[in-house]
């Protein structure tokens, strides 16, 4: 039997990782961010230079590509590479990393990934776009974080540090309703809401409260780490 599983889909921009990351700790579960995956798939492809599936893949196997436990996180990790968070957050590997994800065999990769590591955890809390419909369709709680492309925006370029002007902020805004429409329309694994997912719209909900919403949502439908339960 699987362990409980959280899934926590939504847009661009919606804090869907830092949310998942505390409600994994909130839980005594194990976080896991898909989209780093991805990430990792489009640093191979950058790195040397092959945008065909078959060769993005042959890359991973011989870099050993795949997931390490670190606290309550699975991390990325690439045979040679020290800081691969870093190295999968380069603006090369952001700009390449959507058509990378609309390729079915490394969609197939990604989830195959995911789904042999859940045996193996406590419990997961699952960060994506596809989680709940598609990744694992029998999750036990699935959460779909949305809020305003203005809202967004702001968090976006608040993180970056600095003054926000309103004409970046509308140009981010416009960024972000742009990417919602691509990856909503695209013919490979679109971003849908669960039908079964209890939404959270974050516009106007602090970050404490989001994170002790979903916390009570667990609660409530008791899901808890199996006692003496061992992590890998
Ligand atoms: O969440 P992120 O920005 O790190 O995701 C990187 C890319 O991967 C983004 O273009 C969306 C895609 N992605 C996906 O298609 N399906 C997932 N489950 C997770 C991410």
């Amino acid at each position: 039997m699987r362990a409980p599983v959280i899934a926590i889909d939504g847009p661009a921009a919606s804090g869907k990782s830092s949310t998942a990351a505390a409600v994994a700790r909130a839980l005594g579960f194990v976080h896991i961010d898909s989209g780093s995956l991805y990430r990792a798939l489009t640093w191979v492809s950058v790195t040397r230079r092959v945008d065909d599936p078959t060769e993005i893949l042959a890359g991973a196997g011989a870099l050993h590509v795949g997931l390490r436990l670190e606290g309550t996180l699975l991390q990325v990790e690439i045979d040679g590479v020290d800081d691969v968070d870093l190295a999968i957050r380069t603006t090369a590997v952001t700009a390449n990393v959507s058509a990378i994800a609309a390729m079915p065999p490394l969609r197939d990769w990604v989830n195959a990934r995911i789904r042999e590591v859940i045996e193996r955890l406590p419990g997961a809390v699952i960060d994506g776009r596809d989680i709940g419909t598609v990744v694992v369709p029998d999750a036990e709680l699935k959460v779909f974080l949305t809020a305003t492309p203005a809202a967004r925006a702001e968090r976006r370029l608040a993180q970056r540090g600095g003054r926000v002007d309103p004409a970046q902020l509308a140009a981010e805004t416009a960024t972000l309703a742009e990417r919602d429409r691509q990856d909503a329309g695209r013919a490979t694994a679109p971003l849908q809401q669960p039908a079964d997912a209890v939404v959270l719209d974050t516009t106007t909900l602090g970050f404490a409260d989001q994170v002790a919403r979903i916390v009570a949502f667990a609660a409530e439908r008791g899901l808890q780490p199996p006692s003496g339960a061992d992590i890998l």
